[in-house]
């Protein structure tokens, strides 16, 4: 009996790096549901893109803010994309500056919606999609737990007050990674990926980006087909569970005391 093709569901997977993600797990032989909300002509070409490389695709539309978003999300799959949903990639994410000082209870309800509830929600539909999935027969002891990937930041182990609202939520979700991986054993596996700067982001100019890329203990830019590999890597490899990975150039280890974007011209980075 051969296996059915896997499926990967990667939110916000239309562009950045969520289309390298989703370029990455096509290349690797699996069918992919790519979610969006206001990149619905990026998604489309993307699609168009992968189904002439023979991959299955499939779209979702959807404003991750919204509550019961994770539920509703999965149900609107098609039958195949459903039965052979081997992984999630929770990989949008609203980044809004904001400080100790200014952050608002609006704000902050906003971010942790998108940042944290979702995935949450999303992951928990996973969990109980899973345990409906009847045995693959043969198939079964074979194939890895399906995974559900949480897409961090380098900040969370490199803190500094710089996008506050935001950093929460990240830190929020990476201790999800070890409860959820605790909570859904042994029906799906949950980890973290962590990247660092790898597009250009918030009010960052293309000068303060090209230098800012480089910050890092590599000294040179990162590649986001490194973190999109790393995100198949954990998806196909069974013995990787309840752990978070940093693919940045060894970012963290930096310790700037402003985010990188400012510390560059601040004159704080190396
Ligand atoms: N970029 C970096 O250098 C960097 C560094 C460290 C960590 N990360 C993390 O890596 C991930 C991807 O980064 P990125 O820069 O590629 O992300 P991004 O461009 O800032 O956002 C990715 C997508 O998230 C979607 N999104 C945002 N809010 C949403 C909502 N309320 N509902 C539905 N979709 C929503 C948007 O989809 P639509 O366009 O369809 O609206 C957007 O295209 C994020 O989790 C980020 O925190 C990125």
């Amino acid at each position: 009996m051969t296996s059915p093709v896997p499926w990967v569901l990667v939110t916000g997977g239309a562009t950045r790096l969520g289309r390298a993600i989703s370029l990455a797990f096509a290349a690797a032989g699996w069918a992919v549901a790519i979610h969006h909300r206001h990149s619905a002509a990026q998604a489309q070409a993307l699609a168009d893109e992968l189904r002439a490389r023979g991959t299955p695709v499939h779209l979702l539309c959807a404003d991750l803010s919204e509550r019961g978003v994770g539920a509703r999300l999965l149900s609107e799959l098609p039958a195949e994309a459903s039965a052979g949903l081997r992984c999630l990639v929770n990989n949008a994410s609203e980044f809004t500056e904001d400080s100790g000082w200014d952050c608002t209870r609006a704000q902050l309800e906003r971010l942790f919606a998108t940042n944290l509830f979702a995935p949450l929600e999303l992951t928990q539909a996973l969990a109980h999609l899973v345990r409906r999935q009847p045995p693959t027969h043969g198939a079964a002891p074979t194939l890895p737990v399906p995974l559900a990937l949480h897409i961090l930041d380098q900040k969370v182990d490199n803190l500094n007050p710089d996008y506050f609202s935001y950093t929460l939520t990240k830190l929020a979700l990476q201790r999800a990674v070890g409860l959820q991986a605790q909570a859904y054993a042994p029906t799906l596996r949950v980890c973290g990926l962590s990247p660092g700067l790898c597009f250009v982001s918030g009010p960052q100019t293309e000068d303060n980006f090209e230098r800012a890329r480089r910050v890092n203990l590599l000294r040179r830019p990162l590649d986001p087909a490194d973190i999109a590999r790393t995100a198949v890597h954990l998806a196909q490899t069974p013995g990787i569970n309840g752990c978070v990975i940093p693919v940045d150039n060894g970012q963290h280890r930096l310790g700037l005391a402003r985010d990188v974007m400012f510390a560059v011209d601040l004159g704080l980075a190396p």
